[in-house]
């Protein structure tokens, strides 16, 4: 069986997050949607609610599982015996963090990094973007799933 693992932080996902997972639920048998857990760094979203609606909207592919965990991600791939990171790159400028990473990972374990061109619809796009155009009330119904833009919506009314 041929896995692979897309992690992040998915605070929450956005559509291009989504791209990324499902051109990679194409191309291998299961996929893992692996969430950091950040205990240093509070979400708009908890976790769990994070992985709820990431569950959600990747239920349609059929071979998506979402987990989080905390650590090294390179050991989350060794207990499930996954041997490729799937990360998406938006430009150039996610090019230097993203290659030390994946030397870093394929340094610690032999685990690669595939690289995936960003759809270009996508390629300016981010959580922290997203969260800060949708709390001054800025139109990202085209950016997010709808579940997601509901869950924004109500959460930044709450709050
Ligand atoms: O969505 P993000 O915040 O850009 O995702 C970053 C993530 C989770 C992919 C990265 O921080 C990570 O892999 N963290 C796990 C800890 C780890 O393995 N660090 C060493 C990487 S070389």
């Amino acid at each position: 069986m041929r896995r692979a693992v897309c992690p992040g932080s998915f605070d929450p996902i956005t559509n291009g997050h989504l791209d990324i997972i499902s051109r990679a639920s194409r191309l291998y048998d299961e996929v893992y949607v692996a969430v950091m857990i950040n205990k240093a760094k509070k979400g708009l979203f908890e976790v769990d609610e994070r992985l709820d609606l990431i569950r959600q909207v990747t239920a349609e592919y059929g071979n998506v599982r979402v987990e989080a965990f905390h650590g090294l991600l390179v050991d989350f791939c060794k207990q499930r015996d996954i041997p490729a990171i799937v990360k998406g790159l938006r430009a150039v400028s996610d090019f230097d963090y993203e290659l030390q990473m994946a030397q870093m990972n394929i340094g610690l374990s032999g685990v690669e990094t595939l690289f995936v061109p960003t759809n270009p619809t996508y390629s300016f796009l981010s959580s922290s973007l997203v969260k800060e155009v949708a709390t001054w009330g800025g139109d990202i119904s085209h950016l997010v799933p709808p579940l997601v833009l509901d869950a924004l919506n109500k959460r930044l009314r709450k709050d």
